[in-house]
């Protein structure tokens, strides 16, 4: 069984197919599937996708491309789901990402350090989306020593994710890893004790090779399981125990 800790099947390009995949998931050794919510939308999506498929969960959060709806009735509203859901498991996902900058970089640490307040008052862990933002991601996590969770789809050094281990953060790792291009992923994928790795598709994004720029789903995600197992120079069935039970652990479901 295979743990995906981070996933979009509530995306419009699931729209054609969506039940008829989410339904043959666990036939295919998908045993656990976390949807990250995006919005307030997206989230009330994510979570319509858990009361329906006993193996899914949610997360509850405003991406930092949607910084900008990030107000106290917004927040108010992810409060409310969080305690009326208890498939809810997580805030996220929440960060920074100053690639595009369609959200001006203040707006977009004004939202991540509401939403990290949140996750504190509401002790749950987050989902931190951080991308070209390594400083400043850094720099709000170390404000936080009561809030921890996973940087999902990791893309800064060896060094930071030992520093965000030692915070007692988990790293999760997509179909990037399997890249020709993946030193640091690869890298980073030694560097930090197996028991802090997790793994993700985010699809509809990040297909992992040999099905790199096509849809990707949940079912994906073995690919990276053995990407790592080849990695840490474990056996294919340890790396997918081992990221399940990361996976669980992170995400408190016993
Ligand atoms: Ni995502």
């Amino acid at each position: 069984m295979v743990f995906d800790t981070h996933a979009h099947m509530n995306d419009r390009a699931f729209d054609a197919d969506r039940d008829a995949l989410m339904a043959s998931l666990p036939a295919q050794g998908v045993g656990l599937l976390m949807n990250a919510g995006c919005s307030l939308a997206s989230t009330i999506e994510c979570i319509a996708l858990a009361e329906k498929y006993d193996f899914a969960y949610a997360s509850a959060g405003s991406h930092p491309d949607a910084a900008d709806e990030v107000c106290d009735a917004v927040l108010e509203e992810y409060k409310k789901l969080c305690k009326l859901h208890p498939k809810v498991r997580a805030i996220g996902e929440i960060g920074l990402d100053y690639h595009y900058e369609d959200i001006p970089r203040d707006l977009q640490k004004k939202a991540f350090i509401a939403q990290m307040e949140l996750a504190r008052e509401l002790g749950l862990p987050v989902i931190v989306h951080e991308r070209e933002a390594h400083q400043d991601g850094m720099e709000i996590v170390r404000q936080f020593p009561e809030v921890q969770g996973v940087f999902h789809c990791y893309s800064g050094s060896a060094e930071m994710a030992k520093q965000l281990v030692d915070l007692g953060w988990y790293i999760g790792f997509t179909g990037v890893l399997t890249f020709k291009n993946a030193k640091k992923a690869i890298e980073t994928a030694q560097a930090i004790p197996l028991d802090r790795i997790v793994i993700e598709t985010d699809c509809p994004y990040m297909s992992p090779e040999p099905y790199r720029g096509r849809r990707n789903d949940p079912s994906r995600v073995i690919f990276v399981a053995d990407k790592l197992a080849e990695i840490r120079g474990i056996s294919p069935e340890e790396a997918r125990k081992a990221t399940y039970e990361n996976g669980k652990r992170l995400y408190r479901i016993y």
